[in-house]
């Protein structure tokens, strides 16, 4: 899979930085949100969860269907977070690929997860046409939003640094419309069924239920 420039999340430190924010609090009120809504309306299936990082949203959405037990595969594209997610939970099915073309035949999955990703991607139809290639029923998404009276700004490379982590190196970061996400959903073959916008300081987060429409 070819490396592109804007994806950093190998950078010296991250992993451990992205990994050490979550364990000793209680599971984010946005990310329980989300998982409030895969848990009423997934559906039946395996769930597959891309750009899954370290782990965060396969330990909430685990625990959270701890009585209904489905099966999950975790797919990232940058190796560092694979081994992070296998090593914290070595019983689950985490691999390392490219969300942009999955390696999974078309409806394999009940649903797809996908939690702070698409605000570090340049484009937002090619991942959602690819997400809804692989759903029989459901795509659930976490995902910065613009707030409404802000202007459209173009992805940009953002640097970040994190001394305790020794974090130095920069992110691509863009925030989308509601109405961008919402036509992305469509040209992708999907319907939103339900958007939920919850405010932020810079921007605010979505959490959108996105149906497969095929
Ligand atoms: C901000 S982290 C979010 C991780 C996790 N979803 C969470 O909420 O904790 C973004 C993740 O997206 C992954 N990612 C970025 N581009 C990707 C791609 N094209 N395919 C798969 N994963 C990707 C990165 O490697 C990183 O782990």
């Amino acid at each position: 899979m070819a490396r592109r420039h804007w994806q950093n999340w190998d950078a010296p430190g991250v992993v451990d930085w992205l990994d050490a924010d979550w364990p000793g609090l209680p599971v984010d009120p946005t990310l329980s949100s989300l998982v409030d809504l895969v848990e009423i309306h997934h559906g039946s299936g395996p769930i597959l969860e891309v750009g899954c990082g370290t782990g965060r949203t396969h330990e909430a959405l685990m625990r959270r269907l701890v009585l209904r037990p489905h099966g999950y595969v975790g797919i990232d594209v940058t190796p560092a977070m694979v081994e992070r997610a296998r090593a914290r939970y070595p019983q689950a099915d985490f691999r390392t690929g490219d969300l942009l073309a999955l390696p999974f035949a078309d409806g394999s999955f009940g649903s797809v997860v996908c939690t702070d990703v698409l605000q570090h991607l340049p484009e937002l139809e090619a991942p959602l046409a690819e997400m809804l290639r692989v759903a029989r029923e459901h795509v659930f998404l976490l995902l910065w939003l613009r707030k409404a009276d802000a202007p459209r700004r173009p992805p940009e490379l953002v640097p970040i640094e994190v001394p305790e982590h020794g974090v130095r190196t920069s992110f691509l970061e863009v925030t989308w419309s509601d109405e961008e996400v919402i036509a992305a959903c469509r040209a992708g073959g999907g319907e939103v069924l339900d958007f939920q916008v919850v405010d932020g300081a810079g921007h605010d987060l979505g959490l959108v239920r996105v149906g497969v429409a095929r």
